[in-house]
């Protein structure tokens, strides 16, 4: 998985993700994952990828800083029209392994299915923490492999091919969070969807 490809492949996929990422299960799902978040008005909140823009309904209307970024334009121009005349929200484009962002600067960092699609998934996973602000929160909603041993045969054989449609059904979340756990107190990690396959992680910035 590389940017370029990122890029072409979420350009061409930009009109028809809602249909099937933001219904159905995926929208329940997003639902169970972010109706209970704690908000202080006033808070900075950062979607790192925030495509299509499905999550931003969690957030509109409640008086927070928000700044989303994407790779891609294509998506972002989808996001911004869903938010509308929202003034409380900036879209950047931008990578999510190179945030430019002072570290600390957001109290709440959402990541909705982009640890699974970045090139480098320790790399955005690094940024994500520089940029929380101690005892702010991550949160991940995302798919990966479960548990630590070796993946299904099928699961091995459909990767290569889930992989040219812009996202890897193989990475392993402890392997991503291992190296941040002295930084990060792990305060929910459950199933969110798809037996155990999508997960919601919440972490906080010690
Ligand atoms: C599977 S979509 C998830 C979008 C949204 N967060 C959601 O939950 O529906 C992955 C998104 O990551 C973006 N993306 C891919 N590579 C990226 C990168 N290196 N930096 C930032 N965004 C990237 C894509 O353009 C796409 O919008």
């Amino acid at each position: 998985m590389n940017n370029r490809w990122n890029k072409l492949i979420y350009r061409a996929g930009a009109p028809f993700y809602d249909v099937l990422f933001n219904a159905g299960p995926f929208a329940r799902a997003r639902k169970k994952v972010f109706t209970d978040l704690a908000l202080e008005p006033g808070q900075r909140v950062l979607l790192v990828g925030v495509g299509t823009g499905a999550d931003l309904r969690f957030f509109c209307g409640k008086t927070l800083e928000i700044t989303a970024v994407d790779l891609s334009p294509a998506m972002l121009a989808q996001a911004k029209s869903k938010a509308g005349e929202n003034e409380h929200i900036r879209f950047l484009e931008m990578d999510a392994q190179d945030l430019r962002f002072a570290d600390q600067s957001f109290d709440l960092v959402i990541a909705s299915l982009i640890l699974s699609v970045v090139p480098d998934e320790h790399k955005c996973m690094s940024e994500l923490v520089r940029v929380t602000k101690e005892r702010g929160s991550i949160v991940i909603f995302d798919k990966f492999k479960g548990g630590e041993g070796k993946m299904p045969l099928i699961m091995r054989m459909l990767r290569p091919l889930v992989a040219v449609l812009g996202t890897d059904i193989g990475r392993n979340y402890q392997a991503i969070l291992k190296p941040h756990l002295e930084r990060l107190n792990i305060r929910e990690d459950s199933p969110a969807m798809f037996g155990d396959m999508y997960r919601k992680i919440v972490l906080e910035r010690k």
